[in-house]
């Protein structure tokens, strides 16, 4: 039998009516995120025209009769939602469709996660670790955490996953191999088409990835359709990803809580300078999460090719923290 005796985490997900609130929300509550032994109490977050589409998910959760689900609670109040929280996925924003540019997500977008961030600032847990999932997500993030006075910034992350396990997903069928052969890729910078999936240090087997794939297409092809994949999906499903995102947030947040141990990952977190990324900025690493903290994996060999596609989706999200900045959105 399970052991289920740990105190409750709670968690707060936004946009709770929404798709990926949705697809993700069951596997939450299943305990694929935090645990089989780890009881959560479910806040979800809405805006009032999400509300009953939350309240729908809540009934089916009921339904569900999860042992590891101690509560869920529904509103619209972010000092509500935030209240305690431990873990904060915060999805809800507008997606973006076909035919709309990221950039005209910023202002959008933006002023959503300014009254957040100072929310959790003001309520949430002291242990409290934020995931972003909203696009333009490192930049959300970054607002965010300049509102959240008072919580280490490194508790503010966004979620560059779904580009790692797509840029595994892609290799691995390259080269014809199942995906646990694959190690050591690296998603560098935004979660944006700039973004750079870096094969430089990747294995497959116990071969380097450059010598099993072609170089040539692990430096063209493969880096368009891994950065160009949500656009990809937008274009066939008809609408962004929602359930290879809601799972990239689950084992983003797995990973941290939990740990990777050796295995290497992807996540955007605030820059302390690694590999030139201005200091502040929440760009897309190779990380480790070791005793509840993510960690960049530092000392890799960056050659040229690789230094100039790190600089593009670095200078990427300076613009777009300038953007804010005009804005007004952060200081
Ligand atoms: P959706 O439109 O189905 O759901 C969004 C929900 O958020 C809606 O129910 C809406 O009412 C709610 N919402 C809006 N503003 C809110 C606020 N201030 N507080 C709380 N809730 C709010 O969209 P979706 O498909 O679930 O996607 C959500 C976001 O995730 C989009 O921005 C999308 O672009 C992004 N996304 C990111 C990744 C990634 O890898 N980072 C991947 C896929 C999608
Ligand atoms: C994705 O990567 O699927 C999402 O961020 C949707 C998008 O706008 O690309």
């Amino acid at each position: 039998m399970n052991d289920t005796s740990h105190a409750p985490v709670t968690v707060t997900l936004t946009g709770a009516g929404g798709q990926i609130g949705y697809a993700a929300l069951f596997r939450i509550a299943a305990g694929d995120m935090l645990g089989p032994d780890q009881r959560v109490r479910l806040r979800l977050l809405e805006i009032p025209q999400g509300m009953r589409s939350a309240e729908g998910t809540a009934l089916e959760l009921a339904d569900c009769a999860f042992p590891l689900l101690d509560s869920v609670e529904l509103t619209d109040d972010a000092s509500i939602g935030f209240d305690g929280t431990n873990i904060a996925l915060l999805i809800g924003s507008r997606p973006r469709t076909a035919g709309m540019e990221r950039g005209d997500l910023l202002e959008a977008n933006g002023a959503i996660f300014g009254p957040q961030g100072r929310a959790i600032g003001a309520a949430a847990a002291d242990d409290v670790r934020v995931v972003v999932v909203g696009n333009p997500a490192n930049t959300n993030a970054l607002i965010a955490q300049q509102h959240a006075g008072g919580v280490p910034a490194e508790r503010f992350t966004a979620l560059t996953r779904l580009d790692h396990n797509r840029a595994v997903g892609l290799l691995a069928a390259e080269a014809g191999v199942a995906v646990p052969e694959v190690a050591g890729i690296t998603i560098w910078g935004n979660h944006s088409a700039t973004q750079y999936p870096d094969v430089s240090g990747a294995t497959i087997g116990d071969r380097p990835a450059l010598d099993v794939v072609d170089a040539e297409w692990a430096r063209g092809a493969y880096i368009d359709r891994v950065a160009k994949r949500g656009a990809e999906i937008i274009e066939v499903r008809g609408g962004s990803s929602v359930g290879s995102a809601a799972n990239a947030a689950i084992e983003h947040v797995r990973d941290w809580v939990l740990g990777t141990g050796e295995r290497r990952t992807s996540a955007a977190v605030v820059s302390r300078g690694e590999y030139g990324v201005p200091e502040g900025l929440i760009s897309s690493f190779p990380v480790r999460a070791v005793d509840g903290a993510w960690n960049v994996v530092e000392d890799l060999e960056i050659d040229a090719f690789s230094r100039e596609r790190i600089d593009r989706s670095v200078a990427e999200l300076v613009s777009e923290r300038d953007a804010v900045r005009g804005l007004g959105l952060i200081g």
